[in-house]
């Protein structure tokens, strides 16, 4: 099997879909690439490339996590001037989500992969390659019943990301 590039991610459902396309409508246009509205998500841990056993190992180990629902209110607008992204996020992580992303990165330890040592920012991408912007804004919150998980492989084609989900996980 070829090497994938993977990562655990929160996945909206039809209806979240909605509710973020009405909110991205209706944000101020600014300039970059938006993000389609069916590739929106939330990396919940950044895995990379990885070969056959890797994955594998990853598959059969996200099952076995004891992790609970939660609720994500996104609700805030903010930009990253490094990388130049746009993005939705929530003025807090809920602690279910921060354990959550603790236990995946227990997975990726387990699996032979070392966790990015950065503090999780849960975002969700709206904009790549976005001019700097206004962080000002008021949308409408989105509140989002958070109840499973998904390990998600990614390919880069020249006409963007191309996501396609491996497994979803149910949360307790
Ligand atoms: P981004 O939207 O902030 O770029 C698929 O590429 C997903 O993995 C995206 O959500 C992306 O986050 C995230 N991602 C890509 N590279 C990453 C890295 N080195 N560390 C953490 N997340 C990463």
């Amino acid at each position: 099997m070829r090497r994938q590039r993977l990562f655990f991610a929160l996945w909206p459902d039809a209806r979240i879909r909605k509710a973020l396309a009405r909110l991205t409508c209706a944000l101020p246009r600014c300039r970059g690439r938006w993000v389609h509205e069916l590739n929106l998500h939330i990396t919940a841990a950044f895995v990379g490339a990885v070969d056959a056993n890797v994955h594998d190992c990853l598959l059969a180990r996200a099952a076995t996590l004891d992790a609970e629902e939660f609720a994500l209110v996104l609700t805030r607008i903010g930009y990253f001037p490094r990388s130049r992204i746009l993005w939705l996020g929530a003025d807090q992580c809920p602690p279910a989500l921060t354990d959550l992303v603790r236990q995946l990165n227990s997975c990726l330890t387990v699996c032979g992969f070392k966790p990015g040592i950065k503090p999780y920012r849960p975002h969700m991408t709206l904009v790549r390659d976005a001019s700097p912007a206004s962080t000002d804004i008021q949308v409408a919150p989105v509140e989002w019943s958070v109840d499973s998980f998904c390990l998600v492989a990614s390919q880069t084609l020249p006409q963007g990301a191309r996501y396609e989900i491996l497994r979803r996980y149910r949360l307790h």
